[in-house]
């Protein structure tokens, strides 16, 4: 069933985010989980995008990219009218949420995208919010506006220190966890060596850590192993037993060596669909 897409907005210079009709999923998710897409039919690649945000009177739910490979770029490339064609879910399971106490989230980059719905339901379970936002520069920040609507502290960092304190998201996480009390919770969403690094600070401060993976998938379902990485020594499946885990118990070298295994021709995609497009704009000209 086409899915249509009814506002589209870029937020920074690569990340994009639309409104897409989907009711039944729109009625469904809860914070932390996502859908797999495919564009068109016959011959799209299926990637995951967590769910930002579900509005169920308009039978919405909000997805935000990065334009980043080929199946990305074609997304960004869609218009307001234009529809993808197929849209799994709700898969994963949901975020545990509960009445913590205070909770530090800590979004790097597009990361911050699949934190905002866990902080929205951490607040509305009665937690405090502790937010830090980082990106490399003050273009790459996004949803900074609601972050804050949410946050009782929201904390700015960037690499370069074109915006807020110049940092990376690990430098203020590592403030947090010293103050007294120090916080109930830590959730980390980001690149994985930032998950990375987050989780070597809050294990420091014996500060329990949930982080959001976001691996190589295919069919979502269990089936066939692309997703799989290896927390507390054991193998498990992000599609049916994350995309969250314990921070503290994910091997990351693993998952970053395997999440490069298709680098090459990820890049590859990416320049022969660049190369296509550019040649069919000189053909229209
Ligand atoms: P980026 O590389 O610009 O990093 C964003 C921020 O993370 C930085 O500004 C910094 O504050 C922090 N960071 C990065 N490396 C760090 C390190 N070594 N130590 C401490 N802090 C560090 O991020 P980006 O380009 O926006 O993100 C792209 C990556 O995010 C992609 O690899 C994508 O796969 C991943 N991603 C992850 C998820 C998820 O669910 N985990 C979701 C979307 C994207
Ligand atoms: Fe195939 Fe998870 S994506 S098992």
């Amino acid at each position: 069933m086409p899915h249509k897409i009814v506002s589209k907005k870029q937020l920074s210079e690569n990340v994009f985010t639309a409104d897409v009709e989907a009711p039944l999923v729109a009625r469904s998710c809860k914070p932390g989980q996502f859908i797999i897409l495919s564009i068109s039919s016959e011959y799209s690649e299926r990637i995951p995008l967590t769910i930002a945000g579900a509005d169920i009177k308009t039978g919405t739910i909000r997805l935000i990219w990065q334009r980043l490979g080929k199946t990305t770029a074609e997304l960004s490339n869609l218009k307001v009218g234009d529809s993808i064609e197929n849209i799994l879910g709700p898969l994963g399971q949901p975020t545990h949420i509960e009445k913590f106490g205070t909770v530090v989230c800590t979004g790097g980059g597009i990361g911050s995208a699949p934190l905002l719905p866990i902080a929205q339901g951490m607040k509305q379970a009665g937690n405090k919010i502790i937010s830090i936002l980082g990106a490399r520069n003050k273009e790459l920040i996004i949803l900074e506006d609601e972050f804050r609507a949410l946050s009782d502290e929201l904390i700015i960092v960037t690499d370069d220190g074109s915006y807020g304190t110049k940092a990376l998201v690990t430098g203020p996480l590592e403030e947090v966890c010293r103050r007294q009390p120090k916080p109930n919770l830590a959730v980390a969403i980001g690149p994985a060596i930032m998950m990375k690094f987050c989780c070597a600070i809050t294990k420091k401060y014996e500060v329990p850590t949930v982080v959001s993976l976001n691996t190589i998938m295919v069919d979502g379902t269990g089936m066939c192993g692309g997703c799989r990485v290896e927390v507390g020594g054991q193998t498990k499946f992000v599609c049916v037993d994350g995309p969250e885990f314990d921070g503290h118990l994910v091997n990351f070298d693993l998952m970053m060596k395997r999440m490069s295994a298709y680098k090459n021709q990820e890049q590859q995609a990416i320049r022969q669909y660049d190369e296509h497009n550019c040649k069919i704009g000189l053909k229209k000209r």
